[in-house]
């Protein structure tokens, strides 16, 4: 691969913005109209799969996970979010898909005052998506990574792909990964995270299809389940402790290209943990029974000597992770399996970005 395509940030720091900016933090004046325009700006970023789960939180405060992970961010899915801030603005303001969201809103604030401080001018947020939102589908962490790119450019603070990852991660565990491509690990250090690629995307191309078995949003949220299953399940502890071996064996059948072996652990590693959250008080079961007879048809597949495996997150959808020349076989394999609505293909990418001349 050469340098050229490496995924990469692309920052544009322009000094004319930064002085713009903090003459608005100072005066909150107006800004005129080329001013804003000079504030507005768009990023992308793609969902990313873990193959060695998130799943607790060392501090809940910061949003800390508890455990190492390790995933692969994605390609053909996608979310663009720009951000213009104006001091014209009252309160921050945030369309999702063209429509109005509430929802969302409290967490995009908080996490603009993380980017840009908290006596920042308040900020217009629009949202795009190609893929299903909250259906366990990983759209906070393309959305969030996306979020704190656009928002630090449009700040006119210049920061690296860390900094960005953490703030990203402060606002939702997973979105930390979105900010890199490839196969990304997430070190949990006591006092942060450190990310980073452990393979770019086009060292090892695997493909992800994704089965849809149900695309509304999922019934309890992953952040408030995972925090139940530290409190209440019993299985809990022994998935924090077990997590290291797990990330070094994946991280090895990465690096070796060993797909067995990164198959055997990564599904071992997905139902580990939703082993911990069917144990939770009350329990937490994200399954139905479409992604059930899709893990089965995956199991066959595997004995009939097919490089794939499946893993699955908070909600009901599969990912069905394998070797490039597979994928027609598993795609339709899930098509035909009993209430699968449709399924997505999709490559390995790169890390969020910003959007050129928008
Ligand atoms: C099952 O990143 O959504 O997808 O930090 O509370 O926003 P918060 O949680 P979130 O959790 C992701 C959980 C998971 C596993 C994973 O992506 O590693």
């Amino acid at each position: 691969m050469s340098e050229s395509d490496e995924p990469r940030f692309i920052s544009h720091h322009d000094s004319h913005a930064a002085a713009t900016y903090t003459r608005l933090l100072l005066s909150k004046k107006t800004p005129n109209s080329s001013d804003q325009k000079k504030m507005r700006t768009e990023a992308q970023a793609q969902p990313n799969i873990a193959l060695i789960k998130y799943w607790g939180k060392r501090d809940i405060e910061r949003n800390l996970p508890a455990v190492s992970s390790l995933s692969v961010t994605l390609d053909s899915l996608w979310t663009r979010m720009s951000v213009e801030f104006s001091a014209d603005l009252a309160a921050d303001e945030l369309v999702v898909n063209t429509a109005v969201s509430e929802e969302m809103l409290p967490r995009v604030s908080e996490c603009l005052d993380l980017v840009a401080g908290s006596d920042r001018p308040r900020a217009m947020v629009t949202s795009e998506c190609n893929f299903p939102i909250a259906a366990g589908l990983a759209s906070s962490a393309s959305a969030f990574a996306a979020l704190v790119v656009a928002a630090s450019e449009a700040a006119g603070i210049e920061r690296d792909e860390l900094s960005l990852a953490r703030l990203a991660g402060a606002a939702s565990g997973s979105a930390a990964r979105s900010l890199f491509g490839g196969f990304v690990e997430l070190q949990a250090n006591e006092e942060n995270i450190d990310v980073s690629t452990i393979a770019d995307a086009d060292t090892w191309p695997l493909t992800v299809v994704i089965a849809i078995t149900a695309p509304g949003a999922k019934p309890v949220g992953s952040g408030e389940a995972m925090n139940r299953s530290a409190k209440s399940s019993p299985f809990y502890s022994s998935w924090v402790q077990q997590q290291a071996a797990d990330l070094a064996t994946a991280r090895e059948a990465v690096l070796s290209k060993d797909f067995g072996k990164l198959a055997t652990v990564s599904e071992h590693n997905c139902l580990k943990m939703h082993s911990v959250m069917w144990a939770s008080r009350p329990p937490i079961v994200y399954w139905n029974s479409a992604t059930l007879a899709c893990m089965e048809a995956v199991r066959q597949l595997q004995n009939d000597g097919h490089a794939v495996f499946f893993t699955i997150d908070a909600g009901p959808q599969l990912k069905a992770v394998c070797l490039p020349d597979e994928t027609d076989l598993v795609r339709s394999t899930l098509d035909a399996c009993s209430g699968v609505e449709r399924t997505m293909v999709s490559g390995l990418g790169a890390g969020a970005r910003l959007l050129e001349g928008k």
